[in-house]
């Protein structure tokens, strides 16, 4: 039987009282894939995602993550993607292979397994020799990478990462995708929020999200070629605009962030 695409939705919508988070949101994720989601803040990141991990029903609309239903394989979903949420999980007051440990029995990874996976974290984040260490006194960028090993514990073929890199300096931002980028080499689909557009450039697509709705999908590329078009500029001449531009101007032309 063929694989079930990573993740599938349509028309998805999240309303809280009568505000619409999210507003009938369709797309489609394929394996290996790095999609990245890009939006104003309060446009529906988070809580599309959180939808898509299991931890908020939808109000209307499908979606499917490794084939499994939102509304009624919450659970199962859960068990089978991995979650980096906006604020890190971690408990910073355990140490490092408490957390690494802890995370383990949530996710029923124990035994040898745990201890190769374990080693195979610790050495991901560079703290080999530091297990012992409080996690809450790591610099950002470890506890950033501590925190990406701890969700994927068990090995999931999905990941959703909602904005990993807040914070964290250039340079163990940039080591950060390569690791990203690893993965998806290996078939790994990878979900990915952010709000800066040198990480964009990463994703071979990007969604853009504004006050609950997707106003573009495509490639970095297909993008900014569209809104030079947009712009009428001539290609031959005029530098191509950079995503920060597409991403301001797109937003704009939908008539601005919320709060509106
Ligand atoms: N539990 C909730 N109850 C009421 N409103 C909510 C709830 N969760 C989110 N919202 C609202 O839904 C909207 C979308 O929020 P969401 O967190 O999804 O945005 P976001 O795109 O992730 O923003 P950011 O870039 O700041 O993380 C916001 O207006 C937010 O205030
Ligand atoms: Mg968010």
């Amino acid at each position: 039987m063929a694989e079930p695409r990573p993740v599938v939705v349509e028309e998805l919508t999240r309303r809280f009282g009568d505000f619409t988070a999210v507003d009938r949101v369709s797309f489609q994720v394929g394996r290996g894939e790095i999609f990245g989601f890009l939006g104003p803040n309060g446009a529906g990141k988070t809580t599309t995602i959180k939808m898509l991990t299991g931890l908020l029903e939808p109000t209307e609309g499908r979606g499917w993550v490794a084939g499994l239903d939102v509304h009624g394989q919450r659970r199962e979903i859960r068990a089978r993607i991995g979650y980096m949420s906006q604020r890190f999980s971690l408990y910073p007051d355990l140490t490092i292979r408490e957390n690494i440990d802890l995370f383990g029995g949530l996710y029923g990874v124990a035994g040898t397994r745990l201890e190769a996976r374990r080693r195979w974290i610790l050495e991901m984040a560079e703290l080999q020799g530091q297990e012992g260490s409080v996690t809450g006194t790591l610099p950002l960028g470890f506890k950033q990478r501590l925190a990406l090993g701890t969700a994927i514990i068990h090995e999931p073929a999905i990941l959703f990462l909602d904005e990993p890199t807040s914070g964290v300096d250039p340079v163990a931002r940039r080591r950060f995708w390569d690791l990203i980028d690893g993965f998806s080499h290996r078939g790994v689909t990878v979900f990915v929020s952010t709000h800066y557009m040198e990480e964009a450039e990463y994703c071979h697509r990007l969604a853009l999200m504004n006050r609950g709705r997707l106003i573009a999908l495509d490639t970095p590329r297909r993008l900014r070629e569209e809104e030079a078009r947009i712009r009428g500029s001539d290609p031959s001449s005029a530098p191509p605009p950079s995503l920060e531009e597409v991403f301001i101007s797109r937003v704009e032309r939908e008539g601005g962030a919320v709060l509106g």
